[in-house]
This record gives structure tokens, sequence and C-alpha cells, in this order.
């Protein structure tokens, strides 16, 4: 007999569909699972979007088996006329927050602890379990029957808003929990966040659309979180993390019991939802405090934003034994870390000009304390950008620093403030600020150039600054205010100038003694022996990295066979891509740059040429390895040395085509991901029996 497919009648068919739409939904809430949650996919995009197509045609020919946690009903058309008011059965508190950003903070928590609860000097330490602060929207998810049945905001802790409409679009959110020991009423409560590639993709679609910037992370979630229309808010990928929970069913109405905060966070992640990888049980107020620096140094390499470190006593007993004060628990606390945002006056705009001629606009600022420094200038990126953000002097704006980056103008307080009249808005130079020579745009692109290339002081000085640096030819002790004088003072006119220095010229300068102008000497003369790859990456040739400078030095063995290239050679070279490959060939058909190169040979710089590797020499060729935590001897730049040398390709994260991990002391979530994977992890020794050949 043939399959009828869509049968709409007989009891029989009608139980068939039902078997189909379950089987369909189970198959498409696992693979969102693996794909969303887990981050790692057993189907391509094509056959989830398949099967999810084919549950939609049995949906809309039986809508009466439609059920609230179907994999389609993520995304609800209609637009709402408002968010309703919802009271919560559990009111959602604040965490008290420990202000200073020393051990002190953790150390008075601990022992607040232990006068609560009457612990002491012989008693062990406690055991707390410390979670990264997300920076996102406090959220309270409901679930009656296993099924989420209302997603509601903090509001003002007692009565929030209803946006379970946009909840439910986020695909890390269970629409049911998974597995066993599901109890009839369960809230649990997380956190709503934007990851930060996601914000980046987000920013760089709406500048593309020419609709508005979001300011950061949090801002484009909570404007997300908010939205009426969920087909909006579906467009905007939200993210969420597990760290609590609101009202549960008590054990004697048959809910589960939990004895520690830990255990908890366990179930939930087996109920579907994700808990952070950074999660971590610790002992007393030494292990907090280690926790705090080692998220602060992690920091700016996380996917998702922090502001802290939450604390809390892990076990619950203890948890209900300390109970509350006011609107806070005693058995919590959080410790910030600096603010990486804050607000300042825009006092100018001026432009500077970069090694390639590339014009910046810079903002003057008040000064202002913000990610561990004062920062007085902060990058505007180009002038369209500036044009984007709509920022003008005089302007209360946001600053940004995080770790190593620039700090940079993210835009401008609200809307409506109070501007000065008549400020004219800000135009690029049509001549170099610093040097006069025409200021070009290439066709179609964002960036305004200086068309005096080493004729500029201002690349030139660049140039230098970039030469002398560390990854580049490592000459300790040539910094700025020295190239600077080096430069104005007519001291040094080309690259090879560097190596005509002398002692008594550099010892009349400005803050120069004799011993600093010898060091710096000293300096000059090891720089000289150096390798193909740092002499490549010194050069400052465009498009032309730390990385593709070792790829070009591996592949071509010698300056002679890269000079002899052409681009379609160069483009063999693996991740020489044309536009790279184009950037190289340009410069070494510049007889000047050529003139540069023999000079700098001619003042003794040099290195030791070897014919390219063969494989047999390279064990790690066509290897992918990632290097996390500290290892006991090696620097990371050290085992990535070696490990390029060996052929292999060092990455930043850990994917299924990673082949090893390189896991030292404190290794956090890549580690945790290469378990999760089954890629193999070394330690420094294993390590170095890999290279070895072993
Ligand atoms: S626990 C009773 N854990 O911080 C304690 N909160 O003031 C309830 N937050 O807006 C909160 N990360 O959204 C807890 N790991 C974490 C957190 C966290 C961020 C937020 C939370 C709330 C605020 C508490």
């Amino acid at each position: 007999m043939q399959a009828d497919l869509f049968p709409t009648s007989s009891q029989d068919g009608e139980a068939s569909v039902a078997t189909q739409i379950e089987a369909l939904r189970t198959r498409l809430n696992r693979w969102a699972h693996e794909y969303y949650v887990l981050d790692t996919p057993s189907v391509p995009d094509g056959e989830y979007d398949r099967q999810y197509q084919q549950l939609e045609r049995l949906e809309a020919a039986h809508p009466e088996l439609v059920t609230p946690d179907s994999p389609t009903q993520r995304v609800l058309g209609s637009v709402l006329s408002g968010l309703a008011p919802v009271r919560h059965a559990v009111p959602m508190l604040s965490i008290r927050t420990e202000t200073d950003i020393e051990a002190s903070g953790a150390q008075a928590f601990d022992a607040r602890i232990r006068r609560e609860l009457g612990l002491t000097d012989a008693d062990p330490p406690v055991e707390y379990i410390a979670e990264p602060k997300f920076d996102g929207l406090a959220m309270n998810l409901r679930y009656e029957g296993g099924v989420l049945v209302q997603a509601a905001t903090r509001g003002d802790g007692e009565v929030g808003e209803d946006v379970t409409h946009v909840i439910r679009t986020i695909r890390q959110i269970p629409l049911a929990l998974r597995g066993a020991g599901v109890p009839p009423v369960i809230e649990v409560r997380g956190e709503v966040y934007m990851r930060g590639r996601d914000f980046e993709r987000l920013n760089e679609r709406q500048r593309e659309s020419g609709e508005k910037l979001f300011v950061n992370p949090r801002n484009a979630a909570a404007g997300a979180v908010r939205q009426l229309d969920a087909r909006i808010a579906a467009r905007r990928p939200l993210s969420f993390f597990a760290y609590g929970l609101g009202e549960l069913t008590p054990p004697e109405a048959g809910g589960p019991a939990f004895a520690t905060h830990h255990a908890l966070l366990c179930q939930l992640q087996a109920w579907g939802f994700p808990v952070a990888h950074e999660v971590r049980v610790v002992h007393g107020a030494a292990e907090l405090v280690d926790y705090h620096k080692y998220m602060g140094a992690r920091r700016d390499a996380l996917s998702y934003g922090i502001d802290g470190v939450v604390y809390k006593v892990n076990s619950l007993a203890l948890q209900r034994q300390l109970g509350y004060v006011t609107r806070e628990p005693r058995w919590a606390v959080a410790h910030k870390y600096p603010p990486q945002e804050m607000v300042t006056t825009m006092d100018a705009i001026e432009v500077q000009v970069g090694r390639t001629g590339k014009l910046t606009p810079v903002a003057r600022l008040a000064p202002v304390f913000v990610g561990g420094a004062t920062v007085t200038n902060a990058t505007l990126h180009n002038l369209f950008e500036l044009r984007r953000k709509r920022v003008r002097v005089g302007d209360a704006v946001i600053v940004r620093r995080a770790g190593d980056v620039i700090p940079e103008v993210l835009g401008r307080v609200h809307e409506g403030a109070a501007r000065q009249p008549y400020v004219p808005n800000f135009h690029m130079p049509r001549a170099c600020p610093v040097c006069g020579s025409s200021v070009v745009r290439e066709h179609g692109g964002t960036d305004h150039r200086c068309s005096g290339g080493l004729f500029c002081s201002a690349q030139r000085k660049q140039a230098l600054l970039h030469f002398a640096s560390r990854k580049a030819m490592d000459i300790d002790g040539l910094g700025e205010k020295l190239v600077d004088q080096l430069v104005d003072q007519g001291l040094i006119h080309s690259l090879p100038g560097i190596y005509a220095l002398q002692v008594r010229q550099l010892a009349g300068l400005d803050r120069m003694a004799e011993k600093s102008a010898q060091n710096l000497c000293d300096s000059l003369e090891k720089s000289k022996r150096t390798t193909l790859a740092r002499f490549l990456y010194a050069l400052g040739i465009r498009n032309v990295g730390e990385a593709t400078a070792k790829d070009l030095a591996r592949h071509f063995g010698s300056l002679d066979a890269l000079l002899a290239a052409d681009v379609d050679a160069l483009r063999q070279v693996s991740d020489v891509g044309p536009i790279v490959a184009e950037s190289i060939h340009t410069f070494f058909a510049q007889p000047h740059n050529l003139e540069v190169v023999r000079q700098l040979q001619a003042a003794g710089v040099h290195w030791s040429e070897a014919a390219p590797a063969p494989a047999a020499r390279q064990p790690l060729a066509g290897k992918t390895v990632v290097l996390t935590g500290t290892l006991p001897t090696l620097s990371r730049d050290e085992a990535k040395d070696l490990l390029e040398a060996a052929g292999a390709k060092v990455a930043g994260s850990v994917s299924k085509k990673t082949s090893y991990v390189v896991a030292g002391s404190e290794a956090g979530s890549k580690l945790a991901r290469a378990q999760e994977l089954g890629v193999t992890v070394l330690d420094e020794e294993g390590m170095r029996r890999l290279l070895a050949g072993a």
C-alpha cells in the first residue's frame, strides 16, 4: 500500500501525523541544542531547514496539533501592543557589590561568612562557587510541566515585564526541559546577553543598511529583549547563561532537592540550559582572590562580556542559614572590575597619521579613568564611523578601553542631551596635517590617506617604531619620544639610518644620558642578528602581519627566493590571498624599497637562510595547535615559535579541526572545549615530545 503522507481524517491517520510531528520536534530540538548550546552541530544547516519546513507543513495542515513548545513557535509574527507586567512569584534580588577592586573585598566577604556561621580559625575553609558576573539582563524563565510558559525581566525586582515572545526566539533557551526529573513548576534565572562577535556582526548589518549602531552588547541585548515585535528580536542574536532559581516545587510536592549550588547548575545544564564553562568551586578567601585575578586576565578573551565575578556559598543549607539582609542575600557578593566604559566630554577632534598614511580622527577627551587607566585620547576610526556615531565636539561621549585594545569612542550619550550651538561638522583635511601632501581616498573605501609616503615625517616615525617593535627587530629603548626627536631633528631620514646612529649624537638628545645612549647602541647592534620572518614583518609591508611574515619565511626560506616570486608564486603560500600577494609584489617592485633592504643588509642586518624546510623536518606540518593556560617553563610566544618552526599553525580557538591543545595551569574554557570535542590535550612535556617527532 502506498504511504499516505498527509492523512487528515481517519483516527489512525491522526495518530501517525501526531507521531511524525513528535519525532520531528524531538529531532529538531536536539539539533538546535547541539548547534546553539553545545556548538557542535551534527547535521548541516540545510537538513535542519528541510525537516523544519516539513514540520511547518504538517502543523499548517493540523493546527490543532501545534503546541507552544514546538520549534516553529519560536518566532511569533504579530506586533504586540505593549509589554504586560508580571509579578514575580519569588522576588528577584540584587547582590551586594564590593566596590574596591583589591583582594580585601573577597577577604572581607569570607570573614563575614565565617563570623555569621560561627566558624573559628580551626574550622576548614568555606566552600564557595565562583561565577562570572555576566553583563546582560536578568531573566526569569517559568516552566510548568517542563514547558516554558513565561519569561519576564527583572523590573524592580517585584514586578517585571512579560517578554515571552522574545525569549522564545533565543535558541539557547529550551522551550521544553530535556531529560528526566522535571519538576511541576520551576523558574530558572539567568542572564540574557549578546556575544561579542554576534554584536559585531549585528552592527555590521546595521551599518550596511544605514541603521543606527548599538553602543555595546548589553545595550543591543536590552533593546532586543524589550522589542514588541518578535521578528525584529529574532534577528538580534541573543544568548543565555543560567545561574539560579526562582520558584521551585518543594521536595514534599514532588520537586527536586539540591545540596549545593553546583549540583543545581549541573542539573540545569542537563535540562538543556547553557552554564558558563568558567564556573568554579573554590575554597576560602585566597581562592576567591585567585579566581578574581584569573577571570580578570581572561576577561577580554571571553566570548561574553563580564563586569566582575560573583561569589556564592556553595551549600544551599548554609545559604538558608545565612539568609537575607533587606534585599540582598548574605551568602553572595559581587566583586567588580574597573569599568571598561565611561562617559566624558569630547573637547576636540584631531587627525593622526599612521604608518601606512591612514588618517585617523582622534577624540581629545576630558581625562577619564576607564579600564584601569586614565584616558585622554580615543580613536574614532574613520570619517564615516564618526558621522554614523553623530558625535560632535562638546558632546558627552561613551569611551571604551578594554585590555590592549586602543580606547575608542562608542557614541554619544542619549540623543536629547543639550549641545553647544553652532558646532561645525567635522571634515577630513584635504592636505596631510603633518606634511601637507594631498589626502586621497581609495574609490569606495572608508579610509583617507596621506599620499606623502616616507616623505611624511608622521609615516616615517610610525615606520621606525614598527621596525623597532618587539615582534619586529626588537630594538630595546627606541620609544616614541626618542623617535620624535630623531625624525624632527633630521637625524634619521630612512629605516637604514637607524644603524648609523652614534653614541655621541644620541647623548645630546633630550632625556638621553651617555649610559642610555650606549645601551641603545648595544641593542641596535644586537638587533642586527635576526630571522627572515622578523625582518619581513619589520619592513611594514601593507597587509603583512606577523603570521604572514612567518608563512613567507617558511615557504621561501630565503629573501632571494621571495624576491624572485611573482604574484602566482606568492599565492602558493598558505593563507596568502590575492590582496596580500599583490601588496607584497608591489612592495618589492619599488626600487626604493629594494634599496632600503640592501642598505639594511649592508648595515649588518642578517639572518640564517635556509632552503624551504622539507616536510620531513616539520613533524607538525598541517597540524593546528591551540595554547591555553600558563606553561611551566615556556612563555606563550616561545611555545608558539617552537610549534611554528615545526610546521604547526597556532590558532586562537578550539574547533573540530584542532589537532592538539597544549594546556598549562589555569587553563579555562579552551581546555573544557577540547575535552568536549575529544581533541588530544598535552602538557608542556607532551608538546616537547611531539616537537621532537616522538
Ligand atoms: S545571582 C540573589 N549570579 O547581577 C542573587 N547574578 O545584582 C541573584 N548577574 O541583575 C543573582 N551574573 O542579573 C547572579 N553569576 C551571576 C550573575 C548575576 C550577573 C546579575 C543579575 C542581577 C545582578 C545582581
